[in-house]
């Protein structure tokens, strides 16, 4: 079955791929899984200088899900090219990498140091982190978000996926932006902002007192996002957001996304991109599918979306001046 998914100018083997942070640089999983039939790999988030991140304890388990606030720690892009980026380029998967920025000319930046760099296949914009101070945010504007997207766009030919924050009144306002600006795909969505206490020692679990929530308690948000954004919007939609299993998947190509990211799981069961890989093509029979194309956004609704769910009017949607067409359903 023809598990294959175009984006930009870029062709992954197949829908399944490792989200940002939750896969460390790969070289980490080479022992548990076959690193080249992932989809493709997304390393942690890298940032033009080095970061320490957050102070600890940065992860705390909650009922349905993980709070972190890790804080963006990563060594700087010249080391993540010295030490990382040779090894992920022989893997054999595509690499997407993911970088944030604390201004506009720090994306730019960035995406020029990788752009041409042998072995990267496209970049994500991580405009989305719940868990830095000090930086602006965003994904949080759509007026923010196209800046940040037509400076990436300007220094770079490779394919640009763009990461897109819950923690927002309207998503697809931000969705429309990033595509207005040339972003060839939207990863929806990153973590939830969330809290955790202890209350009998009155004080936070996490030493940044906020963080990010993942895990399953977030798959309807991210459902209700890839939904709401795939019906605005043209250009192909990565859902993320609590996928642990197959069925996981089927519900996010459904409402709409054209591939997946598989975040937490990973951690508490580090198999999990391959036994979703290996389960998916009796999922899409299930479904009378010859290809994925066949399922993404086939959800019967009864009545398409209700008024005010989220997708804007033309007069709406932000930047005022940038034409954007909510009608452009792909
Ligand atoms: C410990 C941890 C670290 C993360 N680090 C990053 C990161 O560096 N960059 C990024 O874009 N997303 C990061 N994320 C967010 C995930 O990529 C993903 O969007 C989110 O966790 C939702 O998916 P999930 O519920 O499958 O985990 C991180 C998530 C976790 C749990």
């Amino acid at each position: 079955m023809d598990l294959s998914v175009s984006i930009g100018d870029a062709r992954f083997p197949n829908p399944i791929m490792a989200a940002s942070g939750t896969f460390g640089y790969a070289r980490e999983m080479e022992n548990v899984l076959d690193l080249k039939r992932v989809g493709a790999i997304v390393p942690k988030t890298i940032t033009l200088q080095p970061r320490k991140g957050n102070p600890p304890p940065r992860t705390t388990e909650t009922p349905a899900g993980l709070l972190n606030s890790i804080g963006l720690d990563n060594d700087g892009v010249d080391a993540f090219l010295a030490r990382h980026m040779p090894y992920l380029a022989e893997i054999g998967s595509p690499i997407v990498v993911s970088i944030a920025g604390k201004t506009v000319d720090e994306f730019a930046e960035l995406a020029q140091r990788l752009d041409g760099h042998p072995g990267i296949t496209a970049l994500e914009l991580n405009v989305s982190c719940p868990n830095v101070s000090g930086g602006v945010d965003f994904g949080a504007d759509a007026r923010m978000c196209h800046q940040v997207v037509g400076a990436v766009r300007a220094k770079t030919g490779l394919p640009i996926f763009v990461k897109l924050t819950p923690n927002v009144t309207n998503i697809v306002q931000v969705g429309l932006a990033a595509q207005e600006a040339g972003a060839d795909a939207l990863t929806a969505i990153n973590t939830c902002l969330g809290m955790a206490v202890d209350w009998r020692r009155r004080v936070p679990r996490l030493g940044n007192v906020l963080g990010g929530l993942s895990g399953p308690a977030i798959k309807p948000i991210a459902l209700r996002a890839v939904y709401q954004l795939k019906q605005a919007l043209s250009i192909p939609i990565i859902g993320v957001g609590g996928i642990a299993t197959v069925d996981d998947c089927m519900e996010f190509f459904v409402v709409g996304a054209s591939a997946v990211q598989v975040g937490t799981a990973s951690f508490y069961r580090p198999t999990a991109v391959i036994d979703i890989l290996d389960r998916l093509p009796d999922a899409l029979r299930a479904l009378g599918a010859e290809r994925l194309a066949d399922v993404v956004g086939t959800i019967r609704t009864p009545g398409g979306l209700a008024e005010g769910c989220g997708t804007p009017r033309a007069d709406s949607a932000a930047p005022e001046a940038s034409g954007i067409s909510p009608n452009r359903a792909g």
